[in-house]
């Protein structure tokens, strides 16, 4: 969602800026702008709907100069996407450009009131409300910037992250956030702003991640000064980033979807790294030891998460009950938080996050926090919001995700989950020591059985090809594959716009099966294990249809390759595992049919990687 960037120093600005939106396209957006401010007072902002690029087009005749700046790129929710509504918005006084990620909630409530006092608003979104508000506080009490920033910010209810030029002051930015993330780089005689670090560590490593109701002063040539809303000092350690270059850049691949797919061995291995022995007949997960009086013998777990993570929670319910015979619920964490759950302090909840600064998640912690829950994050970004949320967890180590479609960031959760699932057993004396050490063997053996999978992209890219006529998909599953099917549904709608539905296999007699015809394809994960023959009738029912099947099939089945249109081969593991396995080709599969249809893979329309809105 909504990418912030800002820069003061002794650079040209405008080149930073740029640069900066470009690396957080990834979040998603549909406009971009930029506010920039020079030595002579002089403040101009540019903004477009469209792409950076379009941004870049635009403000390339005219006046980039300053060595101090603001730039955003927007996903749209009040107002739609035009330049209009792009933001940098200036106050009535042409003094204030503001960014802003986020969403004030009580925005019409404090628009009429300035309203009322004459002030009048050139766009439809809640963010000019905020600036209008500052600048209206300022004039009005004749107040500094930082003073009228404070009082409306107190005035304000929702959800922000902002950064505020002021055109009387070339030598400082202003930002705050409340839910939604900022960090600020400190390079020499310099500082940088962004909604995460990926534009800030081409320049510098250290970092400081503020926090709710912070207010930094970020001043050219001087200490960085945060103070909270009620002007308290606050203090913040500085935090080094460790993120490459490399890992942010495609290095190569058409699309970063492609690159992360292709990732996956290697960041499973991160994953993993530290946590299983050498051996590989040991799972020592810290956060287990360090709160084993919590974790040990909890009433139940609840799993809250969104989207894909939420995918990757559904199978953790199936490890966990499996392994540690404790009851699991998993539940959307946007109806979690509107509901009236039954939690106390015997109970865990897991956040399961890739972004770590997804507000519906945020939020059910939160909830579950006040209600004596205690909390175990699994977050792939480092400093996020959640993993700083939550009472513990364990991040799962797969390096930035880029792609909006996500995929690593999937595999390391259930990852994670499975080696929680696993150390929680044997803590809990639930799980018999031959299974635990059969099981731990072969997530070890998972990064080389995938670099194998990965070799049959040549085969999935044909087979795509066949697949980009339809209008729909149904895709199926029993038991651990079940969620996998819906991962792959929600994969190839994501980003190919097809529609796509995933199903118990054998809940398709219970409706969709009206659905299927020769227009229809149907991609069945059929692997052989205990459910292998009740697939196997489901794909004759699919045939008799004369539908098409793709079939994820254990290698070397020839039964179902004698039914099915096309067959992609699993190579052998334990049951409980193959989703690590069968969501690949699935992955790969969505990413092919998406490219041959021409779709835009990395930046899907109206979806966003980071959603800090409701
Ligand atoms: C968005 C992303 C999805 C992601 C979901 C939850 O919808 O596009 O890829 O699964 O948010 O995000 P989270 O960061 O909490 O895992």
């Amino acid at each position: 969602m909504c990418g912030i960037v800002g820069y003061i120093g002794k650079r040209e600005a405008y080149p930073v800026l740029i640069k900066g939106l470009k690396r957080l396209e990834y979040r998603g957006y549909d406009s971009a702008g930029v506010a920039l401010l020079n030595d002579k007072n002089n403040l101009r902002v540019y903004k477009t709907k469209g792409k950076v690029a379009d941004l870049e087009q635009y403000a390339a005749d005219k006046d980039t100069s300053g060595c101090i700046g603001i730039a955003h790129t927007r996903w749209a929710t009040h107002g739609e996407p035009n330049s209009n509504n792009a933001h940098p918005h200036m106050s009535f006084s042409g003094d204030l450009a503001i960014i802003h990620n986020g969403i004030i909630e009580n925005y019409a409530f404090l628009k009429k009131l300035l309203q009322q006092k004459g002030i009048k608003f050139n766009s439809n979104t809640d963010t000019e409300v905020l600036v209008q508000l500052i600048d209206y506080i300022r004039t009005k009490k004749k107040t500094d910037l930082l003073t009228a920033v404070r009082i409306a910010l107190r005035a304000v209810i929702g959800a922000y992250a902002i950064a505020i030029l002021d055109k009387n002051n070339p030598d400082q930015i202003i930002a705050a956030r409340k839910s939604s993330p900022l960090v600020i780089g400190i390079g020499q005689d310099e500082f940088f702003l962004g909604s995460d670090a990926s534009p800030i560590i081409e320049y510098t490593d250290k970092v400081i991640y503020l926090d709710d109701k912070d207010i930094a002063v970020i001043t050219k040539g001087k200490p960085l000064d945060i103070v909270d809303i009620n002007n308290e000092k606050t203090d913040h350690e500085v935090k080094t980033v460790d993120i490459n270059i490399s890992q942010i850049e495609k290095g190569g691949f058409p699309h970063f979807m492609l690159k992360e797919i292709f990732e996956q061995p290697d960041c499973l291995k991160d994953c993993m790294r530290g946590r299983i022995n050498v051996e590989a007949d040991n799972i020592v997960l810290s956060a287990i030891i360090d709160n084993r009086k919590h974790l040990i013998n909890p009433r139940r777990i609840i799993i809250v998460a969104c989207g894909t993570s939420w995918h990757a929670g559904l199978i953790g319910k199936l490890l966990i009950e499996d392994f540690c015979q404790i009851p699991v619920e998993v539940e959307y964490a946007s109806e979690f938080r509107y509901s009236n759950p039954v939690i106390n302090s015997q109970d865990v909840v897991i956040a399961i996050s890739q972004s770590g600064e997804t507000a519906d998640t945020l939020a059910a912690i939160e909830l579950a926090k006040k209600k004596g829950a205690f909390i175990y994050g699994i977050c792939n970004a480092i400093g996020s919001s959640i993993p700083r949320a939550t009472h513990t967890g364990s991040y799962i180590h797969v390096g930035p995700e880029i792609g909006v479609a996500s995929t690593k960031a999937f595999t390391g959760q259930v990852t994670v989950l499975a080696m929680l699932a696993l150390a929680l057993g044997k803590e809990r004396g639930t799980i018999d020591n031959m299974k635990y050490v059969k099981v731990i063997n072969a997530l070890s053996e998972i990064p080389a059985k995938m670099e194998h999978l990965l070799e049959q992209s040549d085969n999935i890219k044909d087979i795509s090809r066949i697949f980009t006529y339809a209008h729909n998909f149904l895709y199926l599953g029993r038991g651990y594959n079940y969620p996998v099917a819906l991962e792959g549904a929600l994969k190839l709608k994501e980003i190919s716009y097809i529609h796509a539905e995933g199903y118990p296999a054998a809940e398709m007699k219970h409706g969709p099966i009206a659905l299927i015809d020769e227009e229809m394809p149907v991609v069945v994960v059929a692997t052989k294990n205990i459910l292998y023959d009740k697939v196997l009738s489901n794909i004759q029912e699919i045939k008799a249809r004369h539908a098409r099947v793709i079939a994820i099939v254990s290698e070397g089945d020839d039964t179902v390759r004698n039914l099915a249109d096309a067959v992609i081969e699993l190579p052998q593991t334990e049951e409980c595992l193959e989703p690590l396995l069968a969501s690949l080709p699935l992955q790969m599969l969505a990413y092919y049919i998406a490219v041959a249809k021409g779709k835009d893979v990395d930046q899907p329309r109206n979806l966003a990687k980071s959603v800090t809105v409701e």
